[in-house]
């Protein structure tokens, strides 16, 4: 939930670790702070705010730099955003200085312990504890600052990505991961390390990277390298170097005013990464690695458990829909939240889909790990290459959109259900529960979706005027039906969390139990009405908002006559089959929440509260 940066080499740390903060912003951004070592002495410079708040502050607070530092983003856990519980936090003595992400579960009883024992704190986080325990520890057992680190680790419930350094050994950071991603870059010759929760930070510099496991914590030593270690009992870990694929231009904006933005344009070629070299349709097959090599799991399973969180859980609603209705196998959707809870019934015959862009969400990654416990199989659908989800599955497959910088998610969503329609077209396949002439026409359709999302960006100038007239309501109502059902939840979420409107999505059709009483002149309401998806149907229930003065805005098909003459505005999109026809809806609706969102002035790749991987409970 926070991000975290870190360096130790021959160059001036600052800026690496301000730039790399930037790129990590959107994992929180609430406060920030940094701290160096300038061949003197501790440095430490933190504030409320963004990065930029930062850069003029420690501008002015750090005059001389140093080649060791740590530097945080933040999005609060314990105690609110300010100066004080920014990181990094310095230990009782000034000496260690610490960077976290996670949380500290008993901190209070630790906190209670040091107190006794003379520590005082000036912040409310449970890091400020973190790294007086180190300090503790290291004082009164007269250990290193990695053995210290090992025993204060021992002694703590909850979840970490952190960085420490003492000033007075500045050769030498200790980092250690549970449960939040630590990825350490390495420089060549081994003569620089960059620290950083994901490669964003370091990638300019370095293509190799040593992603830490679960409760590992490693040392990293200028010049001498880094030792990796398991926390519980001390072994030595193999340390396995990855060759990175990202590249600089991938996380940049790239002439887009908003990587929001930026990213929903990117959506034709992320859905054609999605599907090359997996459908080929010359020779009329889809080719997954994790589902070949685990197709009878999938064909004897008695049912798909989906697990996700937000727009993740949206695309899991849509394969629901494209998983039964093509290859028959019963799916149910669950809130990773409420399933890791709920005591489920999980038998060795299921199988568990685990949707996450992030790869890091905590709720999805508990609900796998508890479904694994129970004997299910377990196929991770991620974004993120290497990451906690992608890992801790038993297969799975990527979704390839490249970086989504934006929190509110886009590319994400549509390559996670092409993705999806991928392996419900190929168990529909093994299973014969599809025509082969159908097989061939879902490919050839799902080869000219990247296309027709092209086409169904033009609308923008058109929605942009749409979302003028519409940018001062207080509340919006989506609807939808089928397979775009999902959408209307979608296209709900992506308004609230960037413009702060309310809105809500509904099944079209439930409308008429309880939401229609909502509708009054003042309500507009979008309405997914395209040909195939019970077109008939969905006209009545734009008939009965019209009666009610509702304003319609109609997402159709091209050349729509109907609604065209019902609704006050209609956005087209090109036909397709209705099973694919969610990966072009949901183009309008991401575009009308994004316009809004800038017309309101809210930081549309920032919204309030909100962080791009929720990596806590
Ligand atoms: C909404 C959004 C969130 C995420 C959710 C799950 O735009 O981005 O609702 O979809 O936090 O995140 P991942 O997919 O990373 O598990």
């Amino acid at each position: 939930m926070c991000g975290i940066v870190g360096y130790l080499g021959t160059r001036d740390a600052y800026p690496i670790i301000i730039e790399g903060l930037k790129r990590l912003e959107y994992r929180g951004y609430d406060s920030a702070g940094i701290a160096l070592f300038d061949g003197t002495d501790l440095k430490v410079s933190k504030t409320k705010g963004k990065v930029a708040d930062l850069e003029k502050k420690s501008e002015a607070e750090i005059t001389t730099h140093g080649c060791v530092g740590i530097g945080h983003t933040r999005w609060a856990t314990h105690g609110v955003p300010n100066d004080v519980n920014s990181h990094p936090h310095v230990s009782n003595s000034g000496e260690l200085v610490i960077i976290h992400n996670g949380i500290i579960e008993n901190y209070d009883s630790l906190k209670q312990e040091l107190t006794s024992r003379g520590y005082t704190f000036k912040s409310d986080t449970d890091t400020e504890v973190l790294i007086n325990l180190i300090e503790y520890v290291k004082k009164t057992e007269g250990v290193k600052l990695g053995k210290a680190v090992q025993i204060a680790l021992n002694q703590v419930i909850g979840a970490y990505a952190i960085a420490v350094f003492d000033k007075n050994k500045p050769e030498e950071v200790v980092v250690a991961k549970l449960g939040s991603p630590l990825a350490i870059g390495i420089g060549k010759d081994e003569d620089e390390f960059f620290i950083a929760s994901d490669a964003s930070p370091f990638i300019e510099y370095t293509k190799n990277a040593v992603y830490l496991e679960d409760e590992e914590m490693a040392v990293i030593r200028f010049h001498k390298g880094i030792k990796v270690r398991k926390i519980k009992d001390d072994s030595l870990v193999d340390t396995y170097v990855q060759e990175l694929q990202i590249n600089l231009e991938q996380i940049e904006k790239g002439g887009y005013e908003h990587f929001m933005l930026k990213e929903i344009h990117e959506q034709p070629k992320a859905i054609q990464d999605t599907y090359r070299g997996r459908l080929l349709r010359n020779e009329a097959i889809i080719k997954m690695a994790g589902i070949e090599d685990n197709m009878k799991k999938f064909l004897n399973a008695n049912r798909i458990i989906v697990v996700a969180c937000g727009t993740s859980w949206h695309a899991g609603l849509v394969a629901e829909y494209i998983f039964e209705d093509l290859a028959r196998i019963p799916v149910e959707v669950e809130y990773a939240s409420e399933f890791r809870y709920r005591n489920p019934v999980i038998t060795e015959n299921d199988v568990l889909i685990a949707i996450s862009q992030s790869g890091e969400t905590a709720d999805t990654l508990a609900a796998i790990k508890l479904a694994k416990s129970k004997g299910a199989f377990v196929f991770g659908v991620c974004n993120v290459v290497g990451s906690s989800i992608a890992r801790e599955s038993h297969a799975g497959a990527y979704t390839h959109a490249g970086p989504e910088i934006g929190v509110a998610s886009t590319k994400a969503f549509t390559t996670q259900i092409t993705v999806l329609t991928l392996i419900a077209l190929r168990l529909a396949r093994a299973k014969g529960t599809i025509s082969s002439s159908d097989f061939r026409q879902h490919l050839l359709e799902l080869e000219m979706i990247p296309g027709k999302v092209e086409q169904a960006l033009k609308s923008d100038d058109l929605i942009k005027n749409i979302a003028n007239i519409y940018k001062d309501a207080k509340n919006m109502l989506y609807l939808g039906r089928g397979f775009n059902f999902p959408v209307a939840l979608e296209g709900a979420l992506k308004l609230k969390e960037i413009s702060y409107i309310h809105a809500e999505g509904y099944p079209a059709a439930e409308m008429k139990h309880g939401p229609i009483a909502l509708i009054d002149e003042n309500m507009p309401v979008i309405v997914i009405a395209t040909k195939k998806g019970h077109y008939e149907k969905v006209v009545s229930n734009i008939q009965e908002i019209k009666s009610r003065k509702g304003k319609i805005i109609g997402i159709v098909t091209e050349g729509d006559v109907q609604v065209r003459q019902l609704a006050d505005h209609v956005i087209e999109v090109p036909e397709s089959l209705e099973a694919l026809s969610p990966l072009l809806t949901t183009i309008p609706l991401q575009l009308l929440s994004y316009h809004i969102a800038v017309m309101l002035g809210k930081n549309v790749d920032q919204p309030r509260n909100l962080a791009k991987s929720v990596t806590v409970e």
